[in-house]
């Protein structure tokens, strides 16, 4: 008898702790009445991003790409591309035949002090990197390849090969770039050095070239996604909903009437539109971040901050005593729970059958947490699954407000990013919930765009290369 009450007892201490767990926790789920009000505002950024009126003071920026047909499997030749944007630079040779891309890369470190010391620096060492790879590769003393720059940060473009950096997101805050055009300022980095020359024909976002990519294997696809250190999409407009570009355009230059909007919809949020969704924990890492106020739906969803509010959520459960037994100090670490711990400890949660737990058991200790017992692995992996589940969720509002907006009836969304690739059930959460959330007319397939970022700058780069030729003919 004595043994049942006991085993009772502590059943009943867990219930409590569990309990407790999910009251604090509750906040972290989104319901579809509050995703589709979501939609409903984000689609009203859009418009309000598009507008000549409105379109400065916009929270979602819409930012022409200056890109107006996607691919059409015909675009041949050697090309360069730079791809800036996450925590690396890379450095490619594409050489597009037959339908083919085949690539030679290299990656170089950003380390943090380039990333936010001086621009000058930051473009210094771009063009370090460019001359070492092509020095390897026999390119130095050559024709000059045409060249396709993938920089992944908000930029006013004027044009294929002109982009005035708007603001750095991420973790980038270099000096004297805002404002400036970036192919101007790597320009100028390669006549400081002097030995190499570059012929740049195309600046481009990460979801246009991932839209691009996509578009070369698959015709329907007219999105673009991105789900990785930051998040954003782009998607091919009607020209006749872009208002502010009316001034601009030749409507008689028999180019396609639409062109490829960068969204920059990571920003949604910061004119107050997801304060009925933001947690005291998202609050928390915004306001620790190097941009607070700033890229507040992006800071719910990519990769950069995932981590982090899952140990905010923990530090928080370890001061109330009910992880960890009370132990704050290493959950505490700002920084200190990459979003690959998120993947990792979701992908055993799904595969361990013996709840050994062995991974997470590891990862926690390897962080410092002193005495981890199973349930407190239990109830890291439900946090975990909690805000990548609520990640998946909103980017699938996201996705389904443009598939709405455009109401073509099958379309193919090229989705590319490290969350997107590597955690576990992100992408299977995020078509069930769009499904769910797009009108019943609409059809549309999720397809993972390898490399968009390096192959879809080679792409619009030859492109846009065809297009001279023609017209020099
Ligand atoms: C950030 C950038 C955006 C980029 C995205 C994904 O949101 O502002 O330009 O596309 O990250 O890399």
């Amino acid at each position: 008898n004595c043994a049942i009450e006991k085993h009772g007892r502590k059943r009943s201490v867990h219930q409590m702790i569990r309990d407790r767990i999910d009251e604090i926790t509750r906040s972290l789920v989104v319901c579809d009445e509050t995703l589709r009000r979501m939609m409903a505002s984000l689609e009203a950024a859009f418009n309000k991003g598009l507008a000549t009126e409105t379109a400065s003071s916009a929270s979602v920026r819409m930012l022409p790409s200056y890109v107006r047909s996607v691919p059409n499997g015909t675009e041949e030749g050697d090309f360069l591309a730079l791809d800036l944007g996450g925590t690396n630079f890379r450095v490619l040779l594409i050489q597009i035949h037959n339908r083919e891309a085949k690539m030679t890369s290299k990656i170089f470190r950003v380390p943090d002090h380039v990333m936010k010391g001086s621009g000058e620096a930051l473009f210094d060492h771009i063009a370090s990197c460019m001359a070492q790879f092509m020095e390897e590769h026999g390119l130095k003393n050559t024709k000059c390849l045409p060249l396709g720059f993938t920089f992944s940060f908000p930029c006013k473009q004027e044009g294929l090969t002109k982009a005035r950096l708007i603001n750095w997101t991420k973790g980038f805050n270099a000096s004297g770039v805002e404002n400036e055009d970036v192919v101007d300022l790597l320009r100028r980095a390669c006549h400081r050095r002097g030995d190499i020359d570059i012929d740049v024909v195309a600046v481009l976002n990460d979801t246009t070239g991932t839209l691009m990519a996509c578009a070369f294997k698959e015709n329907s696809c007219q999105v673009g996604v991105i789900v990785g250190t930051g998040t954003n999409a782009c998607y091919m407009e009607k020209l006749t909903r872009c208002g502010k570009l009316e001034t601009e355009l030749d409507p008689t230059d028999g180019l396609p009437d639409e062109m490829c909007i960068n969204t920059e919809w990571g920003a949604f949020g910061d004119h107050g539109e997801m304060e009925s969704l933001r947690t005291e924990f998202d609050v928390e890492v915004d306001q620790a971040s190097i941009n607070p106020g700033r890229q507040l739906f992006e800071k719910m969803i990519s990769g950069m901050y995932l981590g982090e509010i899952v140990r905010v959520v923990l530090a928080r459960l370890a001061r109330e005593g009910l992880l960890f037994g009370g132990d704050t100090d290493a959950i505490s670490k700002k920084g200190g729970f990459p979003t690959k711990y998120v993947s990792e400890i979701e992908s055993e949660l799904l595969e361990d059958e013996e709840r050994t737990f062995s991974k997470t058991f590891q990862i926690l200790e390897d962080l410092g947490i002193e005495g981890v017992s199973q349930l407190d692995c239990i109830h890291v992996a439900t946090v975990c699954t909690l805000v990548s589940t609520r990640a998946a969720h909103l980017t699938a509002a996201g996705i389904a407000a443009i598939l709405n907006r455009m109401q073509k009836p099958y379309v193919t969304v090229g989705v590319d990013g490290s969350v997107y690739r590597f955690h576990p059930t992100f992408p299977r959460l995020l078509d069930e919930k769009i499904d769910q959330l797009i009108d019943g007319n609409l059809e549309y397939q999720l397809m993972l765009s390898e490399d968009g970022s390096g192959r879809g700058a080679a792409l619009v780069a030859a492109v846009a290369t065809r297009m001279k030729n023609e017209r020099s003919q």
